[in-house]
């Protein structure tokens, strides 16, 4: 696609953590009458082409949904065929991501996953720990809930263990014991698909995001589509509880 025909993005707007809800894989399949697996995979070219087009932009931080703590309750075979892509991903990705200096972080607890996947993912934290590009986040098994109880024990560990006072604790402690410490909040939240719901994702973090709801489904939002979404934040007004003068 020839960049004449994306939206026009105002550079001096750009939000600096933006994250996505890829949502609506299974009912692409179903619509285009192919296995589920199939859905999964084609929501895997426009994340590419998303990723690539962020760190492109200057976004500082990218907080992608690919699997949560919920996800597990899904059909086995269904669960095996994500897994099977997340592999597939990291191993497919990975130089180009090192490449443009991406950092990955996972969210989540990864130490859950299959052995083959917790290798792979460790290893692209690793290779990617030194670079000072777009701060890539893949929230794998990941649930906000079970983010605030693991932040609450490691704050509770401190207290007890008298390295911190109750009094000190600030939103900035909170904060800094989250997957995304040390990142800006989400100025963006973008879920696809046309459902209006958070499902557990960053919870905390969303507390003055943007949200947008492209109608259409993850393998049908273009990289076109992510240009309008990030157009469509720049004209919002954002008041943070204060007056406009
Ligand atoms: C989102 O697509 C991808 C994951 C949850 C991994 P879905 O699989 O939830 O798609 P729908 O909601 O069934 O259409
Ligand atoms: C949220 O989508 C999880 C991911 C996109 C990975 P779901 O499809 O699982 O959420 P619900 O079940 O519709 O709330
Ligand atoms: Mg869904």
């Amino acid at each position: 696609m020839s960049n004449a025909a994306l939206a026009p993005i105002d550079m001096n707007k750009l939000p600096k953590h933006i994250a996505v809800i890829m949502d609506g894989n299974g009912r692409w399949a179903k619509k285009n009458k192919v296995k589920i697996a199939l859905g999964h995979r084609a929501g895997t070219e426009n994340l590419r082409e998303i990723i690539r087009s962020s760190s492109d932009l200057g976004i500082e931080a990218l907080s992608i949904f690919a699997f949560s703590t919920e996800n597990w309750s899904r059909p086995k075979v269904e669960v095996d065929a994500l897994m099977q892509l997340i592999l597939e991903f990291f191993s497919s990705e990975i130089d180009e991501l090192c490449e443009k200096k991406v950092r990955i972080t996972m969210l989540g607890d990864i130490t859950q996953l299959p052995e083959r996947q917790l290798l792979a993912l460790r290893e692209a934290e690793d290779r990617t720990r030194e670079n000072g590009g777009l701060r890539l986040n893949i929230a794998i098994n990941y649930g906000a809930r079970a983010e605030m109880v693991r932040m609450v024990k490691q704050i509770a560990e401190k207290v007890q263990a008298g390295e911190i006072s109750l009094d000190s604790i600030t939103e900035d402690t909170l904060s800094s014991h989250l997957y995304t410490a040390g990142l800006p909040q989400i100025d963006l939240l973008i879920r696809t698909s046309g459902e209006l719901r958070l499902s557990n994702f960053l919870l905390y973090q969303c507390a003055y995001a943007e949200f947008v709801f492209p109608p259409m489904l993850w393998p049908d939002y273009s990289l076109k589509d992510y240009h309008e979404s990030i157009c469509e934040f720049q004209k919002r007004k954002r008041r943070f509880g204060s007056r406009e003068e």
